[in-house]
């Protein structure tokens, strides 16, 4: 666990962009910190690895101030990842990830093996792993970053906006690919972000945070779309705060009907349009059981007949809702 205890920053101009900052961050789950531009995150973040140091209160790990570790021992034991990756541009992407456990003087052969093993874990196709950083798109870039803080096999990962810089879709799959991995690795992950959406796509624990470095909410994220506790706290988490929390609805079952004779399916039974007139109408977004509502209404929202498409593990079609039925699943 990292413990924040009224944990101030003031920067020598006067501005205290960290204010009485106190919260408890969980070992081996994501928290986030969200908040509008200037309201410290970047501070609270840096002052976990020391890299700002607080002007008072105590951060600790596991129970140890931080201040009484040897700074660069304890940035040993914590990945950082920033936006635009900051990869250095004059080494490979291999040798970029495999930065820390040269300097810790691991023998090449291991060192190597470690740097591709993590590469292919992030998702990289490894044919890029002799490139320099500027042969990469944004995306790629941003995936050998996450590679590079995990060489070291730290406990602590602390990512501020790490996928800020790239196109929408990316980023969606730069979320997916870290949850996936965080399956995988359950580190302890602090991330930055501005993106409500993001943060409640990725967060264990959301920290809502107001300019002055102020906590105003701490809680994980179904909680926080529920019960905002404060105008602020509900002007950030938006006036769609009721579709969002349907991310967090999952139905036993959902009531569906059979699939309809203008659903066009392959072979498989996998569908491919359905049919119109003198044309075919495309999908739009299909939902599994089991999936949250908010899936279900996607498809429904997104399909040109009003059928959202339920589809089994291997996408075959096994039957369709509507909008009445989403409706009467959420009022039970
Ligand atoms: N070195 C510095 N000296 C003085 N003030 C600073 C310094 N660094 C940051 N600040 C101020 O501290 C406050 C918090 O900054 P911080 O970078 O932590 O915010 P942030 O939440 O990460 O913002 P953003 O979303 O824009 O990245 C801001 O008002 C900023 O201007
Ligand atoms: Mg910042």
């Amino acid at each position: 666990m990292i413990e924040f205890e009224d944990v101030t920053k003031r920067y020598p101009d006067g501005t205290v962009a960290v204010d009485k900052l106190s919260l408890q961050i969980p070992s081996g789950q994501i928290t986030v910190f969200v908040g509008p531009s200037g309201c410290g995150k970047t501070t609270s973040l840096r002052m976990i690895n020391r890299t700002i140091e607080r002007t008072s209160g105590t951060i600790s790990i596991d129970g140890d101030d931080v201040t009484s570790k040897d700074p660069v021992a304890l940035r040993r034991g914590i990945g950082y990842v920033i936006q635009h990756a900051g990869l250095f541009p004059h080494k490979t992407v291999v040798d970029n990830v495999a930065t820390v456990p040269k300097l810790l003087g691991w023998d090449k052969r291991k060192t190597r093996a470690t740097a591709m093993e993590l590469l292919e874990r992030v998702g990289l196709d490894l044919k890029l792993a002799e490139r320099y950083p500027a042969q990469l798109s944004g995306g790629q870039q941003q995936r050998v970053g996450v590679a590079r803080a995990l060489a070291a096999d730290p406990a602590i990962m602390l990512m501020d906006e790490p996928f800020s810089a790239v196109d929408p879709i990316v980023r969606h799959q730069l979320q997916e690919e870290l949850l996936r991995l965080q399956r995988d690795i359950g580190k302890t992950i602090v991330f930055v972000t501005h993106d409500i959406d993001e943060a409640i796509k990725l967060g264990d624990n959301v920290a809502v945070l107001r300019v002055g470095g102020k906590l105003a909410q701490f809680a994980p994220p179904a909680e926080l779309l529920a019960n905002p506790v404060d105008d602020f706290v509900r002007g950030f988490v938006g006036q769609d705060r009721g579709y969002r929390a349907l991310t967090f609805v999952h139905p036993d079952e959902l009531p569906i009907k059979p699939v309809p004779p203008d659903l066009v399916l392959d072979d498989d039974g996998v569908p491919v349009g359905w049919r119109a007139d003198h044309e075919m109408l495309p999908l739009g977004a299909v939902f599994k059981q089991g999936d949250s509502l908010r899936a279900a209404l996607d498809a429904v929202l997104t399909s040109p007949t009003g059928w959202g498409i339920c589809v089994d593990d291997n996408g075959k079609a096994v039957g369709v809702v509507d909008q009445a039925i989403v409706a009467e699943a959420l009022r039970s």
